[in-house]
């Protein structure tokens, strides 16, 4: 008889972002005539810009033609696509990135919760309280977290994030193995200081602990100094992994392209004290379970890069900014406390009168048909917050905000 992973089984109720879209459904059955406009789930809206297009299509012609059909791709991605990244996101910034420590993948969301593979089930993981709910997810697929009591993980160290920390975390008090740090941040919408990231660094330096440090909102951020790759901080390429995608940054949410960055120095340790590199052991593990992203999405990628790549994928990324713009003032000018939505495609609205994140989000669909997302839904101290994208279109922003609006809180 198979028995199964138990740690499954600690699992909170299903996937938060297919718990909403189920809720959702039943509405939209309930009123079949409901316009419904969508601002949860951080999903694009804008097609693909115009050179990606391009270059897809003529990777599609290729497929076309015995001369230039491929089959299987280098599990770790086409050369081309890496050093484009090497030369396009990190060269400018100064940073030495080899091509050898870009994997190539299907999107953030598998990186981050495949890397805690690599490590044993006794380390001790420290997320942000809110936070993506893939880090948390993953690790109690693999057996570090213990069983929830109350939607709190006792093996868990949770590092809260609110107002009154300016949304910047605390360091653990406790031993900690691995710190998952999001920024600009998914769910809150802020960003942490260059300052406080270096003091991350040298914190996981100090304390043998590994940094996931997750930038897939990094072509949102406007505001001065704020760094773009981990590595612009001294000292990370000895302890950070950087994870980006193309998803936010150049509309690849249904087109699936991503990649982690794993410099040479970053180790983790065997039981016994023996050092190992995570570089190598990361290429094994996608070379056995992963067979690369499909040639056609990764020349789109490689079109990211080039001068009218760059224009179009920017003036998308503006597009959705104002729409952040138009969220937050208009939320703002109703008098409700609002976070974010500067450096990043996402608002953390304060539900008003002391209301729960559920009911605040109950309100807001059963009272102007918009979907968001419960801030409870990332962890308890999202709890009396709600989540709202800016991916939405134009039209369908500056509407959600006039129902608002008309609501009676
Ligand atoms: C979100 O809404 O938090 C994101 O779209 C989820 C994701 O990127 O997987």
């Amino acid at each position: 008889m198979a028995n199964i992973n138990e740690n499954h089984l600690n699992l909170k109720g299903t996937y938060l972002f297919v718990r909403i879209a189920e809720k959702v459904k039943d509405y939209q059955k309930a009123h079949p005539d409901a316009d419904i406009i969508r601002l949860g789930i951080g999903d694009v809206t804008l097609p693909l810009a115009p050179v990606i297009v391009d270059a897809m299509t003529k990777a599609v012609q290729e497929m076309g033609k015995a001369e230039t059909f491929r089959g299987y791709g280098p599990e770790q991605g086409y050369d081309f696509l890496r050093q484009a990244i090497v030369d396009g996101d990190y060269k400018p910034l100064g940073i030495n990135i080899a091509m050898d420590e870009v994997f190539i993948s299907d999107g953030a969301k598998s990186d981050v919760a495949n890397i805690q593979e690599l490590f044993s089930e006794d380390n001790v993981i420290a997320i942000t309280d809110p936070v993506y709910p893939v880090y948390l997810d993953s690790n109690v697929m693999g057996g570090r977290t213990g069983e929830s009591v109350d939607g709190i993980f006792p093996k868990v160290v949770y590092l809260p994030t609110s107002a009154e920390n300016n949304f910047s975390p605390e360091f653990p008090s406790e031993r900690v193995d691995i710190v998952y740090l999001c920024s600009p941040n998914n769910p809150t919408g802020t960003v942490l200081s260059r300052a406080r990231l270096a003091e991350w660094i040298k914190w996981c330096k100090d304390n043998d602990a590994v940094l996931m440090f997750d930038s897939a909102y990094e072509a949102f951020i406007s505001t001065e100094d704020t760094v773009h790759s981990i590595y612009e901080i001294e000292g990370a390429r000895e302890v950070a992994i950087e994870f980006r995608s193309f998803s936010k940054t150049a509309g690849f949410t249904g087109t699936r392209c991503a990649y982690a960055v794993i410099p040479k120095e970053v180790t983790a340790k065997t039981k016994s004290g023996e050092r190992h590199p995570l570089n190598p052991m990361w290429n094994r593990r996608q070379a056995t379970k992963f067979n690369g992203v499909p040639y056609i999405v990764q020349r789109g990628a490689e079109a990211v890069y080039t001068k009218e790549g760059r224009e179009q994928t920017r003036a998308n990324i503006a597009y959705y900014k104002e729409n952040a713009r138009i969220i937050k003032e208009g939320l703002e000018a109703l008098g409700l406390t609002v976070y974010g939505g500067v450096d990043a495609p996402y608002i953390w609205v304060k539900a008003p009168n002391n209301m729960n994140s559920w009911d605040f989000f109950d309100i807001l669909l059963e009272q102007a048909q918009i979907v968001s997302t419960p801030g409870s839904g990332f962890g308890p101290h999202g709890e009396g917050y709600l989540r709202m994208t800016s991916f939405g279109t134009r039209e369908n922003t500056i509407r959600a905000v006039e129902r608002i609006k008309n609501i009676k809180f």
